[in-house]
């Protein structure tokens, strides 16, 4: 495999830590050793996530074609845009973020707080757009992008969840190359690593990265987008084409992306009675915050699988926290209560 060939500008701090969750392993009988890496606290710039570490291996680019305004895509409360500005502002670059209607949740202050207010401080220009969820290309982005080129600028045109990006899955092919590197100092190796899933360049580059030692079907995908074809063949066809980027030597095939698709109801970007359940549990257990959103459903899905002894006694689990906490405050009245 070869990943080296590819140019990283450095966004985040370096390795993201792992951490065990003792006290949730615990609670759900101890038999499946829980730990978590956190993605979710990898960077300075504005929190950071999972798509900072795509981004890394996005800028390169960017920098490279004289690109002055990154445009980008996502719901009202998006992560991705939130990313994207604060990566725009740390590089002396503008930014355009078209934020569409993908959640009918209606909170009062939805457009107002969280991942879209830190978006406006960070100084992006925030277009809030109609349209309904669905992880393709939009048209109010393309419209974005000529916008920027009416005006005389260059765009960099970044993707929802910058996977429809050809680099889009490289980050977490090195996810998975900085999990070996950290397994080598714990000295043990994860049996499975559990991952939140939408748009899918997060699990594509950890399919192939995992690919690499045996363990593309180690990873383990929790659908949240409700709409699992579509997700299962975008995480397909990105690893398909992130493997031969790298050149890793084998081909990825349907199998190899392991995706479940159990926790996502009753919509994207909604969550459920036990997504809840969930999401206060782990906070309670080991201070971890998750959100409604994303990896509410991906620990939800976790905890579900621990509950039916779908991990064999003795495993060990490596939940990749992604990211995605500042959305919590646009569900402020589900937790009014805690
Ligand atoms: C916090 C969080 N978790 C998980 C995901 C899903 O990652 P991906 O879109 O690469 O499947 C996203 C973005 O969509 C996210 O912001």
């Amino acid at each position: 495999m070869n990943l080296e060939r590819f140019p990283r500008h450095s966004l985040t701090f370096g390795p993201s830590p792992i951490q065990p969750l003792k006290r949730l392993s615990a609670h759900l009988g101890g038999e499946v050793e829980l730990y978590a890496k956190r993605e979710d606290c990898n960077s300075g710039l504005a929190f950071g996530g999972n798509k900072t570490r795509k981004l890394e291996y996005l800028i390169p680019q960017a920098l490279a074609e004289g690109c002055d305004t990154l445009v980008s895509i996502g719901g009202v409360q998006s992560n991705q845009t939130r990313q994207v500005a604060a990566v725009a502002a740390h590089l002396g670059l503008k930014c355009v973020l078209v934020q569409e209607h993908w959640v009918e949740h209606n909170d009062a202050v939805c457009d107002r707080v969280g991942n879209i207010q830190m978006s406006r401080i960070l100084g992006a220009d925030v277009r809030l757009d109609p349209a309904g969820f669905d992880i393709g290309i939009r048209p109010s982005w393309e419209e974005a992008l000529a916008d920027v080129r009416r005006a005389g600028g260059k765009p960099f045109p970044i993707p929802a969840g910058c996977s429809e990006h050809p680099l889009g899955g490289l980050g977490y092919v090195g996810f998975a190359e900085e999990v070996r590197a950290q397994e080598a100092a714990l000295g043990f190796k994860f049996d499975y690593i559990v991952v939140c899933s939408v748009t899918g360049s997060t699990q594509a580059g950890m399919v192939v990265g995992f690919a690499a030692d045996g363990r593309a079907d180690r990873v383990i995908g929790i659908d949240a987008s409700g709409t699992p074809e579509q997700t299962h063949a975008q995480i397909l066809r990105i690893a398909q084409s992130t493997a031969k980027l790298v050149e890793l030597g084998r081909e990825i095939r349907a199998e190899d992306v392991v995706l479940d698709t159990r926790y996502a109801a009753p919509a994207y970007g909604l969550p459920s009675e036990d997504t809840l359940e969930a999401i206060r549990l782990c906070a309670r257990q080991e201070g971890m915050l998750t959100d409604p959103v994303y990896e509410g459903k991906s620990m939800h899905g976790m905890i579900d699988k621990v509950r039916r002894g779908e991990f064999p006694a003795g495993s060990k689990v490596l939940y990749a926290h992604l990211g995605g906490v500042p959305a919590l405050n646009a569900y402020s009245f589900i937790f009014r209560n805690g």
